[in-house]
Formats: C-alpha cells, sequence, structure tokens
C-alpha cells in the first residue's frame, strides 16, 4: 500500500465513522453529536471572512467558478454556493464525498468529486477564481505532497491581469512585500519556516498565530500554535483551536 493509498483509507474510514467530528472536532460533537445546522453555519461564517478578505485584496476578480480542496461533506463548498456560478467541491475520500452529495442536495452548484490522484490535473488552468482549503494540507503525510497540490492549484487560478509567482508555501494572491527566500527555486523540497519578529527589545521575540478557520491573528511570546475559544469577526463562536505562524 502506498502512503497515499494509506492516507485515503484513513480518510475513508473516518468519513464513515463520525464526518463531521473528523472535521471539526469539537469534543461536544463526538459520536455524531454534531448539530448540523450548526456545523454548517461554522462554514457559512469561514467563508464570509475569506470572502471579506479576499475583496479587500482585489480578488476574486470574477465569481464564476470556485474550487475547495479537501472539501469533506462540503461544509466550505456549500459556503460559497452564495458567491459563486458553480462550486466544486473534491477530496480524496469517498465516503466524504458520499456524505457531501447527500447533505447539499438543496444546493445545485455544488458538485462534489473524489481526486484520488496526488496532483491536481484534472482541472484545466486558469478554470477557477477563487481557490480555497482549510484544514487539508497540514494532514497530508508528505512535504513533496503538499507542494504537488499546490503548484497544480496556482495553475488552475486565473489570474486575469498580472503573471502571478507564487513565493510562500501556500500564497494564491498577491501579498505585500517579502524579500526572503522563494519558495519555488531550488533543489529543497520546502521548509516551512514561521518568521520570527523581534519586538521591544534583542531578546524578547514576538510570534503571530493565526487561526485557519476565522483569520484572526494573535501575538504570543512562546512559541504556540494552539488557539483559546474566541469569536470571529461577527461575534459568532470559532472552532479553531489549532493556528498556524505567520
Ligand atoms: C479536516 S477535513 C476538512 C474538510 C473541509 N475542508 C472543511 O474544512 O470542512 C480534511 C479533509 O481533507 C481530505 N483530504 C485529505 N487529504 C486529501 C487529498 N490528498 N486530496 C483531497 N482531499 C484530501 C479528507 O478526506 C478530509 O475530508
Ligand atoms: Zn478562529
Amino acid at each position: 500500500m502506498s502512503i497515499l493509498d494509506r492516507h485515503k483509507h484513513s480518510w475513508d474510514k473516518l468519513g464513515e465513522m463520525d464526518p463531521q467530528w473528523a472535521i471539526l472536532t469539537d469534543p461536544k460533537g463526538k459520536f455524531g453529536k454534531w448539530d448540523l445546522d450548526e456545523f454548517f453555519a461554522t462554514g457559512e461564517n469561514q467563508m464570509a471572512n475569506v470572502l471579506a478578505m479576499a475583496e479587500g485584496l482585489g480578488y476574486p476578480k470574477q465569481r464564476e467558478t470556485a474550487l475547495d480542496f479537501g472539501c469533506g461533506v462540503g461544509r466550505l463548498t456549500r459556503g460559497m454556493a452564495k458567491y459563486f456560478t458553480h462550486c466544486h467541491g473534491i477530496d480524496i475520500s469517498e465516503s466524504m464525498i458520499a456524505k457531501a452529495k447527500e447533505l447539499n442536495q438543496a444546493f445545485p452548484n455544488c458538485q462534489f468529486t473524489v481526486n484520488f490522484a496526488d496532483h491536481l490535473r484534472v482541472f484545466p488552468d486558469s478554470q477557477f477564481d477563487l481557490i480555497y482549503t482549510a484544514i487539508v494540507l497540514q494532514h497530508l503525510p508528505t512535504r513533496v505532497m503538499i507542494k504537488s497540490y499546490i503548484a497544480d492549484k496556482v495553475h488552475s487560478v486565473a489570474i486575469a491581469e498580472e503573471t502571478f509567482e507564487p513565493r510562500f508555501p501556500v500564497e494564491l494572491t498577491k501579498s505585500g512585500g517579502y524579500f526572503g527566500k522563494p519558495y519555488f527555486s531550488g533543489a529543497d523540497v520546502g521548509t516551512f519556516t514561521s518568521r520570527r519578529v523581534t519586538t521591544r527589545s534583542a531578546f524578547a521575540m514576538e510570534y503571530t498565530v493565526e487561526c485557519p478557520y476565522c483569520n484572526k491573528r494573535f501575538k504570543r511570546s512562546k512559541y504556540n500554535t494552539k488557539l483559546n475559544e474566541h469569536k470571529d469577526r461577527y461575534g459568532n463562536r470559532c472552532y479553531g483551536r489549532v493556528g498556524y505562524m505567520v
């Protein structure tokens, strides 16, 4: 069995046993106890946050087609449905996709597909106006695999006016100036670095952790990615409990 086979097998099993809880691991939702309305409302809030942030950057240029990579049962694909004409959710797990189809019948512009390949070449280049993924890449078994999906995804984004050269491990839109080592150059297969910012004195380090769900940022004096209970910008409870360093 290849690494990808084993990985797929785990997600197939999780999707059969307790899909909602495998996606959002709130203890209250364990053993199938997630309230479905509440569960899907988290996806709507999350996509509202993402779209507000993207709009601030001037993206997406149009709202025709969106991709939700690693869609699970379609929590975020459904959240995209009111913003885009067509929303594609793809996932490696057949059980997750079966559940996504079952739970999202009322959203005819959401389409769900199994993708059992370590790339996204199933989609033509420049097809998507938005590609979004949450709580997926950190589950992938190797860095090489993460990189292969990201490179393919970047090619699948329609960038209307300018050439876009990604410089960070995950960077699908242009961001501010950064003069670090380019991510896609050299033989290195991707070392994930977190930026350490020196503040106050030469000895006091400050870290910034971002919640992957609501994108709120928190300052830390120690390297710690755990997140306490918090609310998103609309005052709704956020389920992000592990952040990433920015
Ligand atoms: C924690 S869940 C998140 C689901 C969804 N993104 C959300 O936030 O509601 C991770 C999902 O990623 C999927 N996944 C894991 N590896 C994948 C891969 N290589 N390709 C596509 N989907 C993958 C899993 O099957 C699972 O449904
Ligand atoms: Zn959050």
